[in-house]
Order: structure tokens, then sequence, then C-alpha cells
């Protein structure tokens, strides 16, 4: 193809900025391979300037694998199953502020709460606020590096129970929550290890967020104190790459070993922030 395509790392954390790709032609699979080996090296590889039809960015994210379709609620209307727009508007198009219990603003990995997470995330910038509107990732492989070795060996064979909402994790009740509840497909409850070996990779990784409540075979309360402790141990600052959008922009994320979320540090009444979002179909956790 090129050979303009220039790398850049983003941090010493995680991410690759690209440039000479250009992603709304139709990618080879050498491409498509290649984006598939900065993930495994760098967990997040952003692209500036792309502006991908709707077309466009469903045809890049089933060149990964399976679309996984969305059956929650969008913020903006906008119901393509597979095509997701995240976004602070209201049904007149009009920014307004987020509601400070969204899940995005949590840091959560995608659909965690499925028997099979998805595996890649996309998300391509339609519109950006002046100032911030940034999103966060931790990297679960430094997470799990950095835990005391004794700490490594007690979580070997533990699994964490998810439940769409975590509402014990971040103080919410799941039942009142009407996002969730249209969203029936989804509430079933499902585990996952503790720990996970990342099944392209083979490093080993701390597999959690805010949807889980539960730790199998442990009172609720203890479960959930370890749970929470994990949870603030893996997103310290030292693990967290902060992307600041530009418009235009497509970040492909490996949702296997990274947390994220959504920072509301922008002026919400005043700014559209608008992300179309799809994703990978995944896999099934591997017990390390
Ligand atoms: C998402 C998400 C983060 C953001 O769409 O899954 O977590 O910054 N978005 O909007
Ligand atoms: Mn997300």
């Amino acid at each position: 193809m090129t050979n303009k395509r220039r790398l850049q790392k983003l941090s010493p954390v995680a991410g690759i900025e690209v440039e000479g790709m250009d992603l709304a032609s139709s990618l080879t699979s050498h491409g498509i391979n290649q984006i598939k080996s900065w993930l495994d090296s760098y967990q997040i590889v952003v692209f500036r300037d792309q502006y991908l039809s709707r077309e466009a960015q469903s045809r890049l994210t089933s060149s990964f694998g399976p679309l996984e379709e969305h059956k929650g609620l969008s913020g903006s209307g906008d119901i393509t199953p597979s095509l997701h727009i995240i976004a602070n508007i209201d049904s007149g198009g009009n920014p307004v502020r987020l509601d400070p219990s969204d899940h995005n603003l949590f840091w959560h990995i995608d659909k965690s709460y499925l028997s099979n997470p998805v595996q890649f995330s996309i998300l391509h910038a339609l519109e950006t606020p002046k100032h911030g509107g940034d999103t966060q990732f931790a990297n679960l492989y430094l997470a799990y590096n950095e835990l005391e070795p004794k700490m490594k060996e007690r979580l070997v064979g533990l699994r964490a129970r998810y439940t769409r909402g975590a509402s014990k994790m971040v103080g919410r009740d799941i039942n009142t929550d009407i996002q969730y509840a249209n969203d029936q497909n989804q509430q079933s409850t499902v585990s996952h290890p503790l720990i996970h070996t990342h099944p392209s990779t083979g490093r080993k990784l701390l597999f959690l967020d805010i949807h889980a409540d539960h730790i199998e075979g442990q009172p609720q309360e203890q479960g959930l104190k370890l749970l929470k402790d994990l949870l603030e141990h893996a997103t310290q600052e030292k693990f967290i790459y902060t992307h600041n959008w530009l418009q235009g922009d497509v970040v492909i994320w490996d949702n296997r070993c990274l947390l994220h979320r959504a920072i509301p540090n922008f002026a919400m009444t005043a700014n559209r922030r608008i992300l179309r979002r799809s994703l990978v179909r995944g896999f099934n956790p591997i017990q390390a």
C-alpha cells in the first residue's frame, strides 16, 4: 500500500497514532492484521482526520469480526443496532448536560456483563467540544503486573460476577434504571475470572469493571470490598492514557485489556459531543 505510514506512541501506558492509512477505503487483510498487531502491542490505535460514512464504519468494524449489536437505548435516537451514537444532545439536537449516572462516565469494559464481552471497540468523533470531553483508558496488563505477589496468588481461581448496571459498585439501583430496564436481553448475570490470559498476546491481566458486584463463593460485602480495591488499584494515574478528541478521529481499542470512561470535562450545555460507536463481538475470557 503506502509507505508514508508514520507511527507515534501516544503515552508510555498505551496508544499509538497512525498516519497514512485511509480507513474509508476497504482495507486489505494485511492492513487489518497490521492494526491487530498494533493493538496487541499498544492496545489503542488512533487515526486522525477520518470521515467515515455509516457504511464505511460498519465495513471497517466487520473486517475485524462479527458486529456486536447494541440492544440498549442510545442517547440520541439513532437506533441502528450496530452503530450507536454517544452524544450529549436532546431530540432537537441541542447540547445538554450528561446524566451523571450514565455508565460511560464510570470505569468499564464494553459489555463485560455478557458471557462474551466485546473484543474491539471503535469510536469515531463526529463532533467534539472545543475543550475537553476526553476519554480515559486504563491498562489492565500493567494493573496486573503491579499487584503484590501475595495478591496475585489470592486472585488465582477467583471469579467475579457481573450484572448489567453495576448497581452495587457505583451505588445505583438497577431496578429503577430505565435504560437498563429496557434492555431485557442483557440482564442475565455472568461471571469471569479476575485474572485472564489475553488470547492473542498470552499476557496476564486483571479483568474487572463497575459491572462486577460479587465474587463467587464470597459474602457479598467481602467480594465487593475486594472488587472496589482492585478497581481503585487498576485506575491509578500511572496506568492511564487520556485521549483528547479531535473531530474525525477514529479510535480502535482492545476491549479485552483496557478499562475506559468518558470524562465530563467540557461545557456540556454549550458544546455538542457526538461519537459514533461500533463493536466487534467478543471472546470468552480465559482463566490465567
Ligand atoms: C462507549 C464509551 C466513552 C466516551 O461509547 O462505550 O465508553 O468517552 N464512551 O464517550
Ligand atoms: Mn464504553
